[in-house]
């Protein structure tokens, strides 16, 4: 199941983490976490477990574009009954990871076999909230309280199958982030967009874009993740870049800035210093940005006004990216080619018919062929009726999961 990766970095001192993605992502993750100190590199279904110093593990948490979360590994162990699970986890010295006045939550994942085996996470996950509690209980008398809104300490366990052998691994994490790290923060309040920035990002890297030469679309950029996250690219932001300001300040923008751990490291000034060279890094480089690159347009007003919202709660010029109420389907490109086009059309609840639907992606290709000779063009869709509709040849698919859906991210190379 586990696919260890032999690096140079396996002599890494520090502790483990896990690093979760959208799945499909796993590889690109991987490549991400070769860029910091970081190695060890084991990848799983969803995540790669890897070992770090803790200042590279917090330097990675602070600048991925492409994992949800980062975890503390804190506790591993192999059990065989229900019973075993409970006295080994109680065994771990949990006043020491946090205290009886922080509330907790726990949350379950299996693998494939584990999930077929326990069937009920919630079942595990209680079996360890009555280990901990009791763990408390023994060594302070007391015990924290369980909070699944607002947690101050969020416990992940993730139990496996052994390959070859009875009985069941478990892995205990702490959770570094608190919100994911995949909610930007762009976002106005009460917008429910359909793409994950953190997939977003994810689509756009695996483009062929050449930053210097290419104008960028999307043509149904909605409210403008695609675009936003390609602007985060050509700035190199961090993925936290909007936390940054927040964490000169002293404020708490991740959980790890509650945990014993952090506070014993005495990285407060570090933290402040290091967020503070990458605003000046992020400002001069947005500055850098040149116009007359970057064209987002959809059917909905509405949408581009949420599109415009977003770009100043990142802190991006409005004006950095030209925007226009136009239908895809009649839409020539705004420059001439190199270029590339990056969207995800809508996928049946807007269109509602599944023949409009049909029709609306055979028309898309059909505009791409005769509009945009000598553009790329990527498309992300998640039904493979609607992928035959754009009678167009593909130079490259992968696939993607979107909340859970799969989904193909096609290229088309219009000639
Ligand atoms: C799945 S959403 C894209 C979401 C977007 N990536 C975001 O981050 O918000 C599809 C978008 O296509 C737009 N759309 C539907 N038909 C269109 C058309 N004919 N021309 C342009 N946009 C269209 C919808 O208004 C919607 O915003």
């Amino acid at each position: 199941m586990t696919n260890e990766q032999t690096t140079k970095k396996d002599l890494i001192q520090g502790k483990w983490y896990f690093a979760s993605c959208p799945s499909g992502m796993e590889e690109m993750l991987l490549e991400e976490l070769k860029k910091f100190d970081c190695g060890n590199f084991q990848q799983f279904f969803g995540g790669i477990r890897f070992k770090a110093e803790t200042w590279n593990a917090l330097e990675f948490l602070i600048n991925t574009r492409l994992a949800s979360r980062v975890y503390l590994e804190l506790h591993q162990y192999k059990f065989y009954k229900d019973e075993d699970h409970h006295s080994l986890a109680k065994d771990k010295w949990w006043h020491h990871i946090f205290s009886t006045e922080q509330t907790f939550k726990i949350t379950t994942l299996f693998d494939k076999q584990a999930s077929g085996f326990f069937k009920n996470s919630m079942i595990m996950s209680l079996r360890l909230k009555d280990a901990i509690a009791d763990s408390f209980r023994q060594h302070v008398g007391s015990r924290p309280n369980i909070s699944k809104d607002n947690p101050d300490v969020s416990i992940l366990q993730r139990i496996e199958a052994i390959e070859g052998q009875k009985g069941w691994f478990n892995r205990i994490y702490l959770d570094l982030c608190g919100t994911p790290l995949s909610h930007r923060g762009y976002r106005p309040r009460g917008h429910e967009a359909p793409l994950r920035e953190n997939l977003a990002s994810a689509l756009i890297q695996s483009t062929d874009w050449d930053r210097e030469k290419d104008i960028f679309m999307d043509p149904m950029c909605g409210s403008g993740t695609i675009i936003i996250e390609a602007l985060y690219l050509a700035a190199d932001l961090p993925g936290s870049w909007l936390k940054l300001y927040g964490l000169t300040l002293g404020n708490k923008v991740f959980a790890f800035q509650n945990h014993h751990w952090f506070k014993q490291e005495d990285f407060d000034q570090k933290i402040k210093d290091y967020a503070a060279d990458l605003l000046k890094k992020g400002d001069a480089a947005i500055g850098n940005i040149p116009g007359g690159q970057f064209f987002g347009s959809d059917l909905s007003p509405k949408a581009l006004r949420i599109f415009e919202k977003s770009l100043e709660l990142a802190n991006f010029p409005v004006d950095l990216c030209e925007l226009e109420v136009a239908d895809a389907l009649e839409l020539k490109p705004y420059d001439e080619a190199p270029g590339i086009v990056v969207s995800n059309p809508p996928y049946g609840e807007r269109l509602g018919q599944e023949e409009d639907l049909r029709s609306f992606y055979h028309d898309l290709g059909e505009n791409f062929k005769k509009n945009y000779k000598g553009f790329r063009c990527y498309i992300l869709t998640s039904d493979p009726e609607l992928r035959k509709a754009i009678s167009l040849q593909t130079s490259m698919r992968k696939q993607f999961f979107n909340g859970g859906i799969e989904c193909r991210f096609l290229k088309y190379d219009i000639r």
